[in-house]
């Protein structure tokens, strides 16, 4: 019996009550107002109900690398579908497990050698963060428990992660719930020296000595791991300096602490590379993954281990777990099976580096949106990009949010708003006639917004 009230959804793409789904990181108010619905999409394209084509400037979430709808990975999911819907991953497996994740090794550098698969980007960072703790107590160095993050870091909203992220509206009303024991490193970002750079800014090496000045305060000892982005995304795409990510490795080495890359958003070639890691000459310890690696078909990330890491877990009687961590949909085969196709897909086509080829006229081509009104500094890198708008005054956030909201509604794209920042993050399969085309719509957008 449906329950009073609630009325039933008439079609498959046109619902007729939006009060029951409480939508997660959105102005659910404004929203039920004045829905932005897409119904189906098609490689650079969503569609509206309505047959409204709507660019995808945003790959999703930061996640459709490979565009959308691509027939390799539809079939691929299908055919899992009809042929093994579920696998239990505590005792038991199934061989897609085992074939990504020899994938996901193979791709990444060093000897980053041993996937643990979950779910979302959350779920592997607080992975990641439970194997440096498991790690430390392996080694019978228990105290080191301390977990360092950064300002302006997002990390999914676990408690783990909104403990070492650095976004206080994500952190703020959880205060009293946060882990103890965190510390965080100051954000990369100095507009008066940096803006309006493409890719990485020249100056800010320096802001990685500040692990020095924790590990002075904390001492070394009690340090488990620092947890950073290679490029800061959600905050609204902030590359890190360049020589930044060699010192942060040189100072955690020197003091025997993990270093942890969230490459939820970096990873599977969004800077042109299979991993920021490899992009920027850095081994970390860990790499967490989410994303890119189904091209956003079939929830599924994870964490890649380096084998010191492996293998400290890989002792005790054999009839026990080593880790006491996992999920239940963990190695899900249905997202196996799309992240195989996926793999395949970015391989055939060659995706990251073109990705890499096209970043200069990326690059090149969103700067000219640099002297339209209110903006006040542009940053870009691999396939991603970042205008940052002055605030209407006493309403930060809302030149954005009406710049979000403008370009689904009146000029068909798709772009993401944080604070009064505007993110553009296409797919990799974007042509250069369609960048164009996208710096035409921001240009359009922009002034109508001004
Ligand atoms: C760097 C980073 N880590 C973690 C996450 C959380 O991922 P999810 O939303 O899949 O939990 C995100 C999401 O954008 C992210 O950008």
């Amino acid at each position: 019996m449906p329950k009073s009230g609630a009325s039933p959804v008439t079609t498959q793409s046109q619902p007729n009550d939006l009060d029951a789904f409480w939508m997660p990181f959105t102005a659910n108010r404004a929203f039920k107002k004045t829905p932005r619905i897409v119904a189906r999409s098609k490689d650079m394209h969503y569609y509206t109900n309505d047959g409204r084509a709507i660019m995808d400037t945003t790959a999703g979430l930061w996640c459709c690398n490979a565009g959308h709808n691509r027939d390799p990975i539809v079939a691929a999911i299908q055919a899992q579908a009809e042929t093994l819907d579920y696998a239990p991953p505590f005792q038991f497996a199934h061989p897609l497990g085992f074939q990504l994740a020899s994938r996901i090794a193979q791709m990444a550098p060093g000897d980053l050698d041993h996937v643990f698969f979950v779910n979302s980007g959350s779920e592997a960072v607080d992975t990641a963060l439970k194997m440096a703790l498991g790690y430390w107590h392996a080694k019978g160095e228990s105290n080191r428990f301390r977990m360092i993050g950064r300002e302006r870091g997002y990390h999914g909203i676990g408690f783990g992660g909104i403990s070492v992220g650095g976004i206080s509206p994500n952190r703020k009303a959880y205060a009293m719930a946060l882990l103890p024991g965190t510390d965080h490193l100051p954000h990369t970002y100095d507009r008066a020296k940096q803006a309006f750079t493409k890719g990485e800014p020249e100056y800010g090496e320096h802001f990685a000595d500040a692990l020095e000045g924790i590990v002075a305060l904390h001492d070394a000892s009690t340090i488990a791991a620092v947890i950073v982005e290679p490029m800061a995304g959600s905050t609204g795409v902030l590359p890190t300096p360049k020589g930044y990510l060699k010192r942060l490795r040189q100072i955690c080495d020197k003091y025997g602490i993990l270093l942890i890359f969230d490459e939820v958003i970096t990873g599977f070639g969004r800077l042109g590379t299979s991993f920021a890691a490899e992009r920027y000459g850095v081994i970390p310890d860990m790499i967490t993954f989410a994303k890119g690696v189904t091209s956003g078909t079939v929830p599924m990330g994870g964490v890649i281990a380096r084998k010191h890491i492996h293998e400290a877990f890989m002792k005790g009687p054999e009839h026990m777990a080593e880790f006491f961590h996992g999920y239940t949909y963990s190695a899900h085969p249905l997202a196996c099976a799309a992240g195989i196709a996926t793999l395949d897909l970015y391989r055939d086509e060659d995706l990251f580096a073109r990705t890499k080829q096209l970043e200069p006229k990326w690059a090149d081509a969103i700067m000219t949106l640099k002297g339209l009104p209110n903006v006040l500094d542009i940053r870009t890198v691999g396939l991603t990009a970042a205008v940052d708008l002055a605030s209407i005054p006493d309403a930060y956030g809302k030149r954005a949010f009406d710049g979000m909201h403008k370009a689904f509604e009146d000029f068909g794209f798709m772009v993401r708003n944080t604070g009064d920042t505007l993110a553009l993050t296409p797919p990799l399969i974007i042509s250069e006639a369609e960048i164009d085309e996208t710096v035409d719509k921001m240009t359009k957008l922009i002034k109508a917004i001004a």
